[in-house]
């Protein structure tokens, strides 16, 4: 995949030498950057914007967060919790399956409840009348119309599990839902969205004038500089003018891009074939998409010219390995410090303890005042507690 962010801003004058390592560091002037941008979105289109806990949920920058976005959207209970403790706003709960145990206390926590199949709506509807809590239901659908650049990470794609097939979509299947979901964009532009939209449109223009809203899911890299707002604004405002519906966005990403770095130190570098460093961040357990999609992350300071350093972590697995980077200040040296861009989203969020790796810490940055915050560190109690 190839990396569409990657723009220090601030990050450019940060000294890395003031953080523990690994560490996470978030600036919270770049996440308000990003939500001026959504703040802008809704105020012109009318859309409301949720954020996606599975991309960025450092909670304690809510605060920030919350201060534009109109809830959360959480991946079932867990994240409902979450949500429901630290999130103001409402809470949108999908999951491609829900668990019948679960489900009483993700209806007590949810505003909606999105549903992947109207099969699981149907033999939950007792179950969740019962309850005797206060929800909308919605269904995701799933637009089958393939956008993506990459197929594990396009639900759109043939044979998706998630979301239900448009083309099987009929009347009765809208019994009980106040809305409908669809997910399908991953990094994208507006004109993606557009496609999808225009495929989609003719098959549910009879039905949504029916529903309360829609949701368009995630994926909308709205506050990258070259995202075509003023289509997507325009997009937003003729459905809600023509369906009276209401239109969710529920961005994780747009929230939080290029708002964070991990920070990490050179442990060793040694010739084998070429430069190898060994480094104390991990691929695999503190960045694993960069295995799984797989990407290559950007590096602050990163040059053009001189020798090529492989980067790879200390686990034992011989693929934990991030990259080839060059060095602004040449071949780098044990106990220097160095930091990859853009990993406020999908890496706090994934880290693991595999092979007993420390987790990074995790910092508060503001580059307006120049105040740092270590939130959070993990000692070796954390490691031993996931393990029996
Ligand atoms: C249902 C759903 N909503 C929202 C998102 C957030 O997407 P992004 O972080 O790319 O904006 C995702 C991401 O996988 C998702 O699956």
């Amino acid at each position: 995949m190839t990396t569409k962010a990657g723009d220090p801003g601030a990050f450019a004058r940060f000294d890395l030498d003031r953080v523990e390592t690994p560490a996470f560091v978030v600036d919270a002037a770049a996440l308000r950057r990003n939500l001026a941008v959504l703040a802008d979105v809704k105020r012109r289109s009318g859309a409301k914007v949720l954020l996606a806990l599975k991309a960025f949920s450092m909670w304690e920058t809510a605060g920030i967060t919350q201060a534009v976005l109109d809830g959360t959207c959480a991946s079932g209970l867990w994240e409902a919790r979450l949500a429901r403790k630290h999130y103001p706003g409402m809470v949108e709960t999908f999951c491609p399956g829900f668990k019948a145990q679960d489900l009483p206390e993700i209806a007590a926590l949810s505003d909606t409840i999105v549903f992947n199949t109207p099969q699981q709506h149907a033999r939950f509807r007792e179950l969740l009348e019962r309850s005797g809590e206060t929800f909308d239901v919605g269904l995701r659908i799933n637009p089958e119309v393939s956008t993506g650049e990459v197929p594990k990470y396009d639900p759109a794609a043939p044979g998706s599990r998630l979301g239900f097939p448009i083309s099987q979509l009929r009347e009765e299947h809208l019994s009980g839902l106040s809305g409908l979901h669809f997910h399908t964009l991953c990094e994208q532009d507006f004109a993606p969205l557009a496609r999808t939209w225009e495929a989609i449109e003719p098959r549910l223009a009879d039905w949504l004038p029916r529903l309360d809203w829609l949701n368009m899911g995630g994926g909308h890299h709205i506050s990258r500089a070259d995202y075509d707002v003023d289509a997507l604004v325009r997009l937003i405002e003729g459905i809600r003018n023509k369906y009276g519906v209401s239109v969710y966005l529920e961005p994780g990403e747009a929230v939080a891009l290029d708002a964070g770095l991990l920070v990490g130190e050179i442990l060793d570098i040694f010739d084998n074939d070429g430069l190898q460093a060994i480094v104390d961040i991990s691929a695999t357990c503190h960045m694993p998409d960069v295995i799984e999609a797989p990407y290559r992350p950007a590096l602050l300071g990163e040059t053009e010219t001189g020798t090529s350093v492989r980067l790879g972590g200390p686990s034992c697995l011989a693929g934990d390995v991030i990259g080839d980077y060059r060095f602004a200040g040449g071949v780098p040296t044990p106990g220097q410090r160095f930091a990859f861009l853009d990993q406020a989203h999908y890496s706090m969020v994934k880290t693991t303890t595999f092979n007993g790796v420390p987790l990074p810490s995790i910092y508060l940055w503001d580059s307006d005042s120049d105040k740092l915050e270590r939130v959070r560190s993990f000692d070796w109690t954390e490691f031993e507690r996931r393990l029996s």
